[in-house]
């Protein structure tokens, strides 16, 4: 969760390995960790690698936090060693987007797009962005200094695939070529709440109802649309007793597509459908736009990079379009991003039982030092 109590010791872990591996340290303020390791000369360019360490609730073990692993393991592997440029490991401090409904809080403060309006959003108990911030110890003002570190040349992330096609395909590795574009959105239900028994089933004003109605049409709309993903994730149900109708529901929809066209015309027929089942109950329909990132593509060089370096560690190459969202479509928009997924066991994530084989990291990391080792000739 942004800046929880998890943070802090994720951070005081981190930094330890860092300050171990002669990188210096700093928690910038929009809380993410961020370690350099200085290259040979002075004033060089920078490679910014890194992943995000908050977690989804009931997470598993490796989503986000492998990618900052790895990046701290190819420094140790430099056994001291310089490159010809700077390495920063950062280790963003909210991608999931759980306390806020607002994802990448933490790379969006790296590229400069974390604003007065982001910083306003309040969590469920009413605190605001800003105000956890200054809850953290970190001061609000100094976001500007949260920036891209000058001379930085490009990202890149190692993750998990968080899906089943490595696995099919027999392949510890995986070269993104893009991520798509998803958005979510708050759909609210309002009708009226009254008593269970004595309202006949004609005369309802049913939120639940609708609401519920309108999870099915999610469910048969995207399964419908080739590569469309939508999920109805929360519901919360006012009053909440068993004896009164709902007067409330308020969802939120996750819609996801590799063609932004795709999900922006879904997005529209599904707020229609929600109207509709709305209507014919005399529930009232409200809808929020809670975040909307357009699709991304990974840098065509890095992608190339990527691809020789598992090619040279002796694996296919198969790129593919990342489906789960990643900071690297963040930073993709002011520096070249390339990311390399790792294989995950049964294609398990989000669920404790998310898993990686260690010869599948070991092989990220050695592809990982070899992308360092063609970008520094
Ligand atoms: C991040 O995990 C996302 O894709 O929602
Ligand atoms: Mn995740
Ligand atoms: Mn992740």
């Amino acid at each position: 969760m942004f800046l929880g109590v998890g943070a802090r010791r994720v951070q005081e872990l981190l930094r330890g390995e860092m300050e171990a591996l002669g990188m210096v340290v700093r928690v910038d303020a929009a809380g993410n960790l961020r370690g350099t390791y200085a290259g040979a000369a002075a004033g060089e360019s920078v490679l910014l690698i890194g992943s995000h360490v908050d977690t989804v609730p009931n997470a598993g073990r490796y989503d986000g936090v492998l990618g900052v692993a790895v990046a701290l393991g190819c420094v140790r592997a430099l056994r001291g060693h310089r490159l010809g440029f700077a390495v920063e490991v950062v280790a963003f401090s909210e991608e999931e987007g759980i306390r806020f409904k607002l994802p990448y809080i933490g790379s969006r403060a790296l590229v400069g797009t974390l604003g007065a309006a982001e910083l306003e959003r309040v969590d469920g108990g009413g605190v605001s962005v800003a105000d956890a911030i200054a809850g953290f110890g970190l001061d609000v003002k100094r976001l500007g200094e949260a920036g891209l570190t000058p001379g930085t040349v490009g990202y890149l992330e190692v993750h998990i695939e968080q899906g089943p096609v490595l696995e099919a395909l027999g392949l510890p590795l995986g070269v993104v070529t893009g991520i798509a574009g998803q958005m979510q959105l708050e759909v609210g239900f309002r009708g009226r709440a009254n008593h269970a028994g004595t309202t006949p089933m004609g005369l309802r004003q049913d939120a639940l109802a609708a609401a519920a109605e309108w999870v099915g049409v999610v469910e048969r709309y995207a399964a419908a649309v080739p590569g469309l993903v939508a999920t109805v994730g929360v519901m919360q149900v006012g009053p909440g007793a068993a004896n009164v109708v709902p007067g409330s529901a308020v969802a939120t929809l996750d819609i996801r597509h590799a063609e932004d066209a795709v999900r922006e015309r879904a997005a529209a027929e599904l707020v229609r459908a929600a109207e509709r089942a709305g209507e014919v109950r005399r529930v009232s329909v409200t809808v929020r736009e809670l975040s909307r990132q357009a699709a991304v593509a990974m840098d065509a060089g890095m992608v190339g990079v990527i691809a020789g370096a598992v090619e040279a560690a002796g694996y296919g190459v198969h790129r593919m379009v990342s489906g789960a969202g990643h900071d690297a479509m963040i930073l993709a928009g002011r520096v070249p991003a390339g990311m390399l997924f790792v294989r995950t066991p049964g294609g398990l994530s989000h669920h404790p039982d998310e898993a990686v084989a260690v010869g599948d990291v070991a092989v990220a990391l050695g592809a990982m030092m070899r992308v360092l080792e063609v970008v520094s000739d």
